[in-house]
């Protein structure tokens, strides 16, 4: 349980981040989270949250402003009054296209998303997160599997796989545990987004456990991470996949 924890989730309006928010929030955490443009799919959570009596709030910020990552850990610690648990789950989603064809803006703003957000909640967090604390980063098997077409994806990806591992390191003797999360295909908008129906089926065919993964699949691994089961895991990378390798 985590009666009296706090807890910031970004991208908390949809897919995972969403399951992750109602699930740290029925374990009894009080969450803020954010999210980018979606303010109708914000309030539904939030209006689901409450409706269960669980404690939420939803921040409207854009992680690929430079400042939008530290208002959201500074706006969070004002409402929530210390920080315990943080899941980096926000990422930008964009139409795959080769290399070749990646314009450097497109890969900025992926960066920015999705791995400079990552290292400043993580700095923030290193400077105010209470001893004992938990911070889950949500990567993907596309680091071990990756796909042509998800370059700047990719990269930034593993750019947060190495901050999670340098950030064990570092916050380890405060006794505050960092890991990420790989999924793998998740019934998400992000993921009907980006892949044709008929890749998807290939997938799943190849999934030992034989289907698409749910966004509470990932939560639930991601709730155990950040409670008190998951105290003597940290610096590892977590392969929710379904038994894709
Ligand atoms: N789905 C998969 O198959 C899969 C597989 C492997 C890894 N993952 C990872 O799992 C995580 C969640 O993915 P998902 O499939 O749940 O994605 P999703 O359904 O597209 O949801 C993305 C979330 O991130 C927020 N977001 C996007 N851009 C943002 C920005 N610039 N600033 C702030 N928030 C922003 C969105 O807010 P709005 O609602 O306002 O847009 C939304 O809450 C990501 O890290 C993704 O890389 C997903």
């Amino acid at each position: 349980m985590l009666t009296d924890m706090t807890a910031v989730v970004t991208g908390g309006s949809r897919g995972i981040g969403r399951a992750v928010v109602e699930r740290l929030c029925r374990d009894g955490a009080s969450v803020v989270f954010n999210y980018a443009t979606h303010e109708a799919a914000a309030d539904e959570v939030v209006r689901a949250v409450q409706a269960d009596g669980g404690k939420v709030r939803a921040l409207r910020l854009d992680l690929k402003e430079p400042e939008g990552a530290e208002r959201l850990m500074e706006a969070a610690e004002e409402h929530l009054g210390g920080l315990d648990i943080l899941v980096n789950n926000a990422a930008m989603s964009f139409t795959p296209a080769p290399l070749a064809e990646t314009d450097v803006e497109l890969f900025d703003s992926v960066m920015a998303v999705n791995a400079r957000s990552v290292f400043l909640t993580t700095r923030y967090a290193a400077r105010r997160m209470r001893d004992g604390g938990r911070i889950v980063n949500i990567s993907t098997l596309n680091t071990v599997r990756p796909a042509p077409g998800i370059g700047p994806y990719a990269a930034s990806k593993g750019a947060i796989e190495q901050l999670t591992a340098v950030a064990a390191r570092e916050l380890g003797p405060r006794g505050i545990t960092v890991n990420a999360v790989s999924p793998g295909a998740t019934d998400t908008e992000l993921l009907h987004g980006t892949n044709p129906p008929q890749a998807l089926q290939a997938v799943v065919g190849m999934t030992p456990l034989g289907r698409l993964g749910q966004p509470s699949d990932v939560a639930d691994v991601v709730a155990f991470l950040a409670g008190p089961d998951g105290r003597w895991i940290t610096g590892q990378n977590l392969r929710a996949t379904g038994g894709l390798t």
